[in-house]
């Protein structure tokens, strides 16, 4: 394939934040791509290049200049090698030079190019390119907002309703549960970054034991979270409520929590760089639960590699923007089936419409995907993708 044209734009995502919006013809097709951006981010990521006035100008111009430039001018035979092209242009370990923001829109835009020359579907396409059997993922579904997505109203981040099933039986349930917590919770309550409600209670347990009143009136859910613990991390402690913790006693914490509430997941549950903290609960833990790796393994194959000789983990989030192209993100699912582990894909906390994290969940047959509450518009429209790909399956 040759590209005849690279162009991009800056759009808002869904904090009104500037982000980017690629574009890639060549010949006849023309497939679109935009990037969502974190909020919590871990300090071992791919750089997101932002002006210092929260534009993406540069990156931007990286994309219609040099990008372009490489891209136009010559011939792929595949997305993998469009992909090597665009990691070696930028020539840095964590893409700081051309920016990752820029790279993965056009990593995006290329797979769905590629998706489209070929006569297949988006999942289908990333399915083969992954070389794992594809499956529904469970939905987890984050109903309550806390940590920097809501003004650390609650003390973890995320509080998820997990889904089990086909998307088509499991949405219904969510939707069922989120529209009873909001009466619950009561008119007025604010909604947090990733369009889940945003309350405010003054002990750990309460969210749990709402949450775990309507888990107990529907089948086949349970209980996650996200504690994105780096961010309650302190002058060596973990800052919860006004209370100071140390690893040890958050980890009792944990396991309090989840032998009195029915728990599926806890992700990073301690700050990215405590891998012995990590080791500890997953030896304590692993059996009953999935201890997810975040900010702790970035999406990134190396890390996952070491986290997995350490035992530091049994599951993965994957999130392609940590790593800046579609094909890292692969290696990343790889290698955390290599670990006997579970990968999760996510979204981020600033989204745009673009659906490509629900194509990548089922392409991969992750174990679950993040798409946030369902209280935007852009969480939803992963979740009806998801149901419009099981109408595709179901119809072949
Ligand atoms: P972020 O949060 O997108 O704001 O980084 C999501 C997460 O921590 O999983
Ligand atoms: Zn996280």
């Amino acid at each position: 394939m040759r590209l005849d044209t690279v162009r991009a734009r800056s759009i808002l995502d869904t904090r009104g934040r500037p982000t980017l919006e690629t574009t890639l013809i060549a010949g006849e097709l023309t497939a679109t791509a935009s990037v969502p951006s974190g909020k919590s981010t871990g300090s071992h990521e791919a750089l997101e290049l932002r002006d210092p006035d929260g534009s993406v100008a540069q990156a931007l111009a990286h994309v219609t200049g040099e990008i372009a430039g490489a891209l136009t001018s010559r011939e792929f035979a595949t997305p993998d090698e469009l992909d090597a092209t665009l990691i070696a242009l930028d020539g840095t370990e964590n893409k700081s030079r051309l920016g990752a923001n820029a790279i993965l829109s056009v990593s995006i835009a290329t797979q769905r190019l590629f998706a489209q020359a070929t006569g297949q579907p988006l999942w289908k396409a990333i399915a083969l390119r992954a070389n794992t059997p594809s499956r529904a993922p469970r939905l987890y579904v984050n109903v309550m907002n806390g940590g920097v997505h809501a003004n650390f109203q609650l003390p973890f981040q995320e509080y998820i309703l997990v889904v089990d099933g086909k998307t088509s039986d499991a949405l219904p349930l969510a939707q069922e549960a989120f529209t009873k917590l909001g009466e619950r919770l009561g008119a007025g309550v604010p909604m947090g970054d990733e369009g889940g409600y945003a309350p405010t209670f003054d002990t750990l347990e309460k969210p749990f034991e709402l949450l775990s009143d309507l888990v107990s009136t529907l089948p086949g859910t349970s209980i996650a979270i996200d504690a994105a613990a780096s961010e309650l991390f302190q002058g060596g402690h973990y800052q919860l409520l006004g209370k100071s913790y140390t690893a040890d006693e958050l980890a009792t914490v944990y396991e309090q929590l989840i032998s009195r509430f029915p728990f599926h997941s806890i992700e990073d549950p301690f700050a990215e760089d405590a891998h012995t903290d990590f080791t500890e609960l997953t030896a304590r833990l692993g059996e009953r639960v999935l201890i997810v790796g975040d900010d702790l393994t970035v999406t990134t194959p190396a890390r996952i590699a070491s986290a997995r000789r350490a035992r530091e983990i049994n599951a993965v989030l994957i999130k392609p923007n940590q790593v800046g192209t579609v094909e890292e993100a692969l290696q990343a699912v790889q290698a955390t089936f290599a670990a006997g582990w579970e990968p999760i894909a996510s979204h981020r906390s600033g989204e745009t419409d673009d659906t490509f994290i629900a194509d990548f969940a089922y392409g991969v047959g992750a174990h679950g995907i993040k798409a946030g509450g369902l209280g935007q518009k852009e969480r939803l429209e992963k979740y009806e993708r998801l149901l419009a790909i099981e109408r595709e399956t179901e119809t072949v």
